[in-house]
C-alpha cells in the first residue's frame, strides 16, 4: 500500500484545476440505465470510484468506453442482461446502490446488495426503500440483498423524506422520471449534485422542476433518450484545495471554482481570516494575516456546511488562534482523522458528535494513517504546514476521490511525493 510523504514549510503559489465532481458523476453514470440510447459525460474525474461504477454498470450488461484519459465517458445500456448488483462491488462503494432506482424504472426488477457499514457510519437505506415503495415497488431484504420489483410498473406519488438524504433523493428522482404520473419529493436534498443530475435527466427528456429546493416535482414520461452532459465542478475537491494556502500560507487560484458551490464554507473561511476572491477563472484564496482564527462549524445538508469538508476544516483549525468546535450531524463516526492529527501534536477532544480543537502554534510531522477518503486528505493538508515530515499511509482511500493529488499540490510548491510500499 502506497504512502504519501509531505514535508511541511513551503508557502504555496500558483493555480490548481478543479476536476468534475465524484459525487455527481457517481449518480450521473447509473442514469444511463434509464435509456437504451448512449449517455456521454464530459469533464469526468479520473478516480477509482468511477472505475468501480464502470465495472458495476458493465456487470449489468451496459457498455462503457472512456476517452481523453478518462475525462469523457460514454455508456450504453442497450442490452442490460443482468439485474443483480453484486456484494463484491457494492461493498467497495456505497454509491453502487444508485443503480436500484434506475433498474426498477427501466427493467421492473433489481437485486442490489445492501452496502454494509463503512468507516464513517452504518448508512442504512431505509429512506431509499420508503421512497421507492411509495412509487409502487415491492422490496424485501434477503441474504443481505434488496430484492426489488415493480410488476405493474412505477406510479407517481407524494414522498416526504424523513431526512434530506442525497442518495435517497437521487434514487427516487431517477426512478420517478419513468413512473406513470406525477411525483413530488418533499424534504429533498438540495446539493449541487442533485441539480446536475436533474439537468442531465432533462437533457434525456425528463420533466423535472424544483431541483435545488427541498421540493422536486417530476412528471413521468414513457422513455428517455441519450444525451451528452458535462459533470459539474467538484465542490469538495474545491474546498479541499482552498484550505491548502489557508494552512500553509501563500496564494492559490482554484480554477473552475465558484462561490455558489461553497457559500457556507467560504463564510467560515472568512470568519477564520482567509481571503477568497472570485475571478473569471475561479477562486483565489490567501491567508489575510499570520494565523487563522478559531471558528465553530456545524455540518448540515446543503446549503449548510458540507460534512465532506469537516475533516479538512479541522486540519486548518488545529493551528488556529483559540478554540474551535466542530459538530458533525450527518454521520455518526466521522472524526477518525482526530487521533491521527493528535499524533501530529494537535489538541483535540472528541465527545460523541462534537470535536473541540484547542489551537496550537505548529504541528509536528509524524507517521499517520488514512482511514477514509476525506480523513486522508485532511492529514496531507495538516502536513503542509507541520514541522518536518508527515507520512500518510493507506492512501488508496485518497485515490477514490482525488485525482493527481501529488501533482496538483507539487505544482503550487508543496513538497509532496508518493512512495510505493
Ligand atoms: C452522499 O452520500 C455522498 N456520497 C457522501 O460523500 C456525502 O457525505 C453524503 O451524501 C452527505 O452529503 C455520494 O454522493 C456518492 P446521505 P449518501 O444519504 O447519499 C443517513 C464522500 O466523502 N441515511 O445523504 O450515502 C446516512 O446513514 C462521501 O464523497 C439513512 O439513515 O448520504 C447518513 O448518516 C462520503 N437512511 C445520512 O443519512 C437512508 O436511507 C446522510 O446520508 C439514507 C441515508
Amino acid at each position: 500500500m502506497d504512502s504519501i510523504v509531505v514535508t511541511g514549510g513551503s508557502e504555496l503559489r500558483g493555480e490548481i484545476p478543479i476536476a468534475g465532481a465524484k459525487n455527481a458523476c457517481l449518480t450521473l453514470m447509473p442514469a444511463t440505465i434509464l435509456s437504451d440510447e448512449p449517455l456521454t459525460l464530459t469533464n469526468a474525474p479520473r478516480l477509482s470510484d468511477i472505475k468501480t461504477m464502470t465495472q458495476l454498470l458493465e456487470s449489468l450488461g451496459a457498455e462503457a468506453a472512456s476517452m481523453q484519459d478518462g475525462q469523457v465517458l460514454t455508456m450504453s445500456s442497450h442490452n442490460l442482461d443482468n439485474h443483480v448488483a453484486d456484494y463484491d462491488i457494492v461493498r467497495k462503494m456505497r454509491a453502487s446502490n444508485l443503480v436500484l432506482g434506475p433498474m426498477l424504472a427501466r427493467l421492473g426488477h433489481a437485486v442490489v446488495s445492501l452496502p454494509g457499514g463503512c468507516a464513517i457510519g452504518a448508512r442504512p437505506m431505509d429512506l431509499h426503500i420508503h421512497g421507492l415503495e411509495k412509487l409502487g415497488a415491492e422490496i424485501e431484504l434477503k441474504d443481505g440483498y434488496l430484492h426489488a420489483k415493480a410488476p405493474r410498473g412505477l406510479k407517481g406519488a407524494e414522498i416526504e423524506l424523513a431526512f434530506a438524504s442525497v442518495g435517497a433523493t437521487e434514487n427516487i428522482l431517477m426512478a420517478s422520471t419513468l413512473a406513470k404520473g406525477t411525483t413530488v419529493i418533499r424534504n429533498a436534498a438540495r446539493e449541487p449534485e442533485i441539480v446536475d443530475l436533474a439537468d442531465c435527466l432533462r437533457k434525456m427528456g425528463a420533466q423535472i422542476e424544483g431541483d435545488g429546493t427541498s421540493e422536486i416535482v417530476i412528471q413521468g414520461v414513457d422513455r428517455l433518450h441519450g444525451a451528452t452532459h458535462p459533470v459539474v465542478t467538484d465542490r469538495i475537491e474545491l474546498g479541499t484545495y482552498m484550505l491548502a494556502p489557508a494552512i500553509a500560507g501563500g496564494e492559490v487560484e482554484c480554477l473552475g471554482g465558484k462561490i455558489s458551490l461553497v457559500e457556507s464554507f467560504c463564510e467560515k473561511l472568512d470568519a477564520a481570516g482567509i481571503h477568497v476572491e472570485e475571478t473569471e477563472r475561479g477562486l483565489k484564496v490567501a491567508r489575510r494575516n499570520g494565523r487563522v482564527s478559531a471558528v465553530d462549524v456545524t455540518t448540515e445538508p446543503f446549503p449548510g456546511f458540507p460534512t465532506d469538508l469537516q475533516a479538512q476544516m479541522m486540519a486548518m483549525l488545529c493551528t488556529a488562534e483559540g478554540t474551535s468546535t466542530l459538530h458533525e450531524t450527518i454521520f455518526e463516526n466521522r472524526f477518525m482523522h482526530a487521533p491521527e492529527l493528535m499524533r501530529m501534536g494537535a489538541n483535540i477532544e472528541v465527545h460523541g458528535g462534537t470535536a473541540t480543537v484547542h489551537g496550537v502554534e505548529k504541528l509536528k510531522g509524524a507517521p499517520v494513517m488514512a482511514t477514509d477518503l476525506r480523513a486522508s486528505v485532511s492529514l496531507i493538508l495538516a502536513g503542509l504546514a507541520a514541522e518536518g515530515e508527515t507520512v500518510v499511509s493507506r492512501v488508496y482511500h485518497l485515490d477514490r476521490g482525488y485525482e493527481k493529488v501529488v501533482r496538483k499540490l507539487s505544482s503550487i510548491g508543496a513538497k509532496v511525493e508518493r512512495v510505493k510500499e
